[in-house]
């Protein structure tokens, strides 16, 4: 999560910086200091911390390491973000540090130290934690994977607290319906084309909720699946029908060939008048495909024809026969 490695890098340029100001810096130990938590904004007050009247020349320096980016000082007379964060004095003559309208990106670590150049000592390290509502940094996204491939459904969403993650699934079959699984991922080992649907994910805490869509499609090589192997007729019949259903996504064309002819067989010539029915198409990957003998039967005929799957580059994937035999 995006989030807990700001507080990571913070930490480790928090450590950084100790180390670097033990090398400069007459180490005094740290006062304990109890995180504060704002959710955005709010406006925080960080303190008190104030000036030792006995040294002469100090200063009150505010130090912020927010995750990931330089850190920035803040002084008495040097606010930053055009005065948003800047040092004031309360009616008790406390110095805070103060941070109004508070943004997610102000969450990290803030220490106070006093003193001279060169002569600084930290009284006050505190760590700000700032809440909001789930972000998803997308809203929906396209997702191709082979059959039998391991799918990985991710939703990492941002938000303080960590947000509960709910899935469903959205096709016909699955009106938007619970999955039962939380956690940022879905694992779906020996994928099937059955998986292909919509997924959502919804993220949700306290402060609020976001939802992303997976598209999820799977592919897989064409099958071919002919009703009849073997049909029989007499000369003289007419309309005589083959049938060759393809199952696959990416679907892929069918052609047709009449016994070892090279060409394939025109749709809609004189003799033949082939016809494709997609509408098993878009949910079930299905083509069907018919091959209707218009002539009457004659000799020439009686052969034995190919319902081959051609992909876009022209190579035949997958063939079945079916053999048109005259009736004894
Ligand atoms: C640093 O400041 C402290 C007071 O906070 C003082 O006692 C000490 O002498 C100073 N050290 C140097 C090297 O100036
Ligand atoms: C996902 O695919 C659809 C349809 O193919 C397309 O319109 C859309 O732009 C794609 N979305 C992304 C995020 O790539
Ligand atoms: C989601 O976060 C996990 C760590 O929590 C990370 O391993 C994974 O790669 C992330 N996935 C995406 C798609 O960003
Ligand atoms: C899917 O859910 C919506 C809203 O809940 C409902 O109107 C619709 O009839 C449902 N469709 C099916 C096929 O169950
Ligand atoms: C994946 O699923 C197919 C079909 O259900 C099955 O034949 C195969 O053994 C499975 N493979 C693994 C590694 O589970
Ligand atoms: C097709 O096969 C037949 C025999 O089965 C043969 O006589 C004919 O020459 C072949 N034609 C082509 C184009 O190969
Ligand atoms: C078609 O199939 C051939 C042979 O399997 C393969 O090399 C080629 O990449 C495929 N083309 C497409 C567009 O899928």
């Amino acid at each position: 999560m995006g989030t807990s490695m700001n507080y990571r890098n913070s930490l480790k340029l928090t450590l950084t910086f100790s180390t670097i100001i033990s090398l400069l810096v007459r180490v005094v130990p740290c006062t304990g200091n109890e995180p504060v938590v704002k959710k955005v904004g709010d406006k925080a007050e960080l303190g008190h911390c104030n000036n030792d009247k006995a040294i002469t020349n100090s200063v009150v320096m505010w130090e912020i390491h927010r995750g990931g980016k330089k850190p920035q000082t803040v002084f008495e007379k040097y606010p930053l973000d055009g005065g948003r964060v800047g040092i004031f004095r309360n009616d008790y003559g406390e110095l805070l540090l103060e941070i109004k309208n508070v943004r997610e990106a102000d969450a990290g670590r803030y220490k106070c130290m006093t003193g001279t150049t060169g002569n600084m000592t930290i009284h006050k390290d505190i760590e700000l934690i700032v809440q909001f509502g789930p972000k998803l940094p997308w809203e929906s996204k396209n997702l191709t994977l082979h059959e039998g491939e391991t799918g990985e459904l991710w939703c990492n969403a941002s938000g303080i607290p960590i947000p509960t993650i709910k899935w469903s699934r959205k096709s016909r079959d699955y009106n938007d319906t619970e999955m039962g699984i939380s956690g940022n991922i879905v694992w779906i080992p020996n994928i099937t084309r059955y998986a292909k649907d919509t997924y959502k994910c919804q993220a949700s805490n306290e402060f609020g909720s976001d939802e992303g869509f997976i598209n999820v499609d799977v592919s897989f090589p064409a099958e071919l699946e002919v009703f009849e192997e073997e049909l029989q007729g007499v000369n003289g019949v007419t309309n005589v029908e083959m049938a060759c259903a393809v199952t696959a996504n990416p679907m892929v064309n069918i052609v047709w060939y009449k016994g070892n002819e090279t060409n394939p067989i025109q749709g809609n010539n004189w003799q033949y008048n082939e016809q494709t029915d997609d509408n098993m198409k878009e949910e079930y990957y299905t083509t069907l495909s018919i091959l209707k003998i218009v002539l009457p039967l004659d000799d020439a005929h009686f052969d034995t024809y190919y319902c081959k799957a051609k992909n876009d580059s022209g190579h035949v994937i997958a063939l079945k026969a079916i053999n048109l035999a005259r009736r004894p």
